[in-house]
Order: structure tokens, then sequence, then C-alpha cells
């Protein structure tokens, strides 16, 4: 097999020098600036002709609903338990799974307290990146009203908008009033998010975000909502991902049409886009700002984390709504399966059949569930 990861500037994707290069410079800033280059875009053309985004909107407009009256704010959270409660159910294996050997490391020394601040801090850590990405989806899904030329898109972004505001409003409010501490945007994301809004390109919008970002965010979201057992967030997360699955289809439903119109250069650019941002985003989850906290070497502890194979399997799943989506784009077979072969090297080729988020959407909306029982 070939290895192709020079483009990302690395020998091999677990390449730890490589990965904890970068770090966020401005954790002090209050502003983080990115020039956006892309042309704002009016049309003259009114006319309702694209189906399936006109039904997109709709379900939009009925499936609102407002953070602060549909969730119980009252419910009060031990955060100590739900770390201990996360560790029970995953066997322990949030941390290290059984295969690592822990022996003369930092780690075998440690307290059940030290296990339970670890748990806490991931907590803190998780829904802060969360919050940040939220606001990534926020300044895109503008981006996208301005930059997008079909008047039905900018009529559906225009409710993504308000979704995404929606939900930087819930983490932040739950890490202020549940949690206890935030953390600045992890670097990886952040070089993301900057990647994603500087491109002039307005279908790179959509396929860093709506396709890659909110692919895998839908994937987080449910993998956590399976495994919490905090009401608050099971409910809180089970809204926001009724909303996400409809923005992951908005994407899948734009580009589509889109990408029939590329030639085969230009569809190769959308590969090697999609598999820079595969890569940043599985380098966030190393979590490497929690390490730092606890003040253990955070190369020791990501070589622990790189060799236990549980937690390879929790990362792989998170790419398990991409993996399918570029498939139904496309993209994995263009031009002699150039992402087809990144994707098996990352190891995520195996979702390649999954259900993709084109229709699915309709499934999820838990939030007209609910109003239905209710
Ligand atoms: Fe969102
Ligand atoms: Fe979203």
């Amino acid at each position: 097999m070939t290895t192709n990861f020079e483009l990302i500037g690395r020998d091999d994707v677990d390449d730890l020098e490589a990965i904890l290069s970068i770090s966020n410079s401005d954790v002090d800033a209050i502003v983080h600036t990115v020039r956006a280059e892309a042309d704002s875009l009016f049309t003259w053309d009114y006319a309702r002709s694209r189906p399936a985004l006109i039904k997109l909107y709709e379900k939009a407009k009925t499936s609102q609903w407002n953070a602060e009256t549909d969730l119980d704010w009252s419910i009060e959270v031990d955060q100590a338990a739900v770390a201990l409660a996360n560790q029970v159910q995953m066997n322990g294996t949030e941390v290290f799974g059984e295969n690592v050997e822990l022996k003369g490391t930092v780690f075998s020394t440690w307290t059940e307290d030290q296990w339970i601040q670890l748990g806490i801090e991931m907590q803190n850590w998780s829904l802060s990146q969360f919050m940040h990405g939220e606001q990534g989806a926020l300044i895109c899904t503008a981006q996208i009203v301005e930059t997008v030329p079909w008047i039905d898109a900018k009529y559906y972004a225009a409710t993504q908008v308000m979704d995404e505001a929606r939900h930087v409003e819930v983490f932040a409010k739950y890490l202020d009033t549940k949690l206890s501490g935030h953390y600045p945007i992890n670097a990886h994301l952040e070089m993301l998010l900057d990647d994603i809004i500087a491109d002039s390109r307005w279908d790179m919008t959509y396929l860093g975000m709506q396709i890659m970002v909110e692919g895998l965010a839908l994937a987080a979201f449910g993998f956590m909502h399976q495994m919490t057992t905090e009401p608050l967030l099971k409910k809180l997360l089970r809204y926001v991902m009724s909303d996400e699955a409809r923005h992951v289809a908005f994407g899948v439903l734009s580009l589509q049409e889109f990408y029939k119109e590329l030639n085969s250069k230009e569809i190769r650019e959308r590969q090697e886009f999609a598999f820079e941002a595969a890569v940043r985003m599985r380098d966030r989850f190393l979590q490497q700002e929690v390490w730092e906290r606890m003040g253990v070497d955070v190369k020791e502890a990501l070589t622990l984390v790189l060799q236990d194979p549980s937690r390879k399997e929790f990362q792989n799943i998170l790419f398990s709504k991409i993996v399918p989506n570029c498939k139904k784009l496309g993209l994995l077979d263009a031009g002699d399966g150039w992402l087809r072969e990144r994707f098996t090297e990352l190891g995520v080729i195996q979702f390649e059949d999954w259900a993709d988020t084109e229709t699915e959407y309709a499934d999820l909306d838990e939030v007209a569930r609910d109003r239905a029982t209710a």
C-alpha cells in the first residue's frame, strides 16, 4: 500500500512530533480573525426549483426548538458521578484499554481521584470543543447564505444559522452551569475551521463543514448520547442531533448537484480537502490539552493512547457518517479511487456502505417525536 501522508507533512498518520508541533498560540485572545475571500452572490432567479431542499427547509421551520424552555435546566449534574459512570459504561476503556501496559509509566501510580479528575477534564474538553465547533458552523452557514448561488439553498442555510446559534447557546450554558471549566479551541480544529472559512469556493464551505465537521459531530454526539446517563445532556444531544442530521443532508443534496459540473482536476482538489479535514479531525480527538492540564508528559500519554485498540475503534466510529456520504458524492472512487486509498490507510473504509445522511434526517427528528408524544 502506498502512503500519502506527505500531503499533510508527515511520514505517517500517527507522527506524534508533527501532531504536537501544532498548538493553540492565542489561548488568551478574545477575538480570532479569519479573512474570508469568497464572493457574496445575489441571485435574481427566485424560482423554487429544488424540491429536496424545499422539503428540508419546511422541516427545519417546524422542527425549531427553544433551548431555554425545551430542556430542563433544573437538573443537577454531579460531574464526578458522570465521569465514573462513563468509565464503568466503557469498561474503563475510555482512558486506556486493558491491552495497554501502564507498568513503568506515570499512570501506574495514579489514584482513583486522579482517574476521576481525568474523566472530568475530558468532559470539560469535549463539550468545549463541541461549543467551538458549533460556532464554526454558525459562521460557515452564515457564509453559505451569502455565497451559494441558489435561492432554495440560501433559504435553507438561513434556518441552519438559527440552529447553530442555538447549539452554541446550549453547549455554552451546559458548560457554564453544569460542568467545571472551559478549554480553548483545539489547535487542529481551529486550523481546520480557518481553512474552511478562508476558502473562496462556496462548495468547499459545504464540504468542510456540512460533510466533514458535521458528519463527524453527528457520530460523536451519537456516541456520547449512547454513553451518558446524565438526562439533561442526553436530551440536549438528542435535539442537537436531529438538527445536525438535516445539516448533513443539506450538504449531500447540494454537493451532489454541484459535483456533476466539475472536471477531474477539480474533483481531486475536493478529495484532498476531504482527506486533510479527516486527518485534522482525527488529531483533535487525541485531546492533547487534557493531558497537558493533568500535568503529564503529553507525548508519553499519547504514545499509550495510540497503542490502544479500543481507542482506535472509537476514533474510527467517528467516520461512520463521513465515509458513506463521501461515497454518495462520488468522492471515494473518482480519479482511480484516490480517497478510497486514503480512507483505507486511515482505517475507516469499512463504513462505506453504512447509511448515508441524505434522507436519514426524517428518522432522526426527535423534536417532532417528542411533540407527537406530548
Ligand atoms: Fe450544530
Ligand atoms: Fe450543524
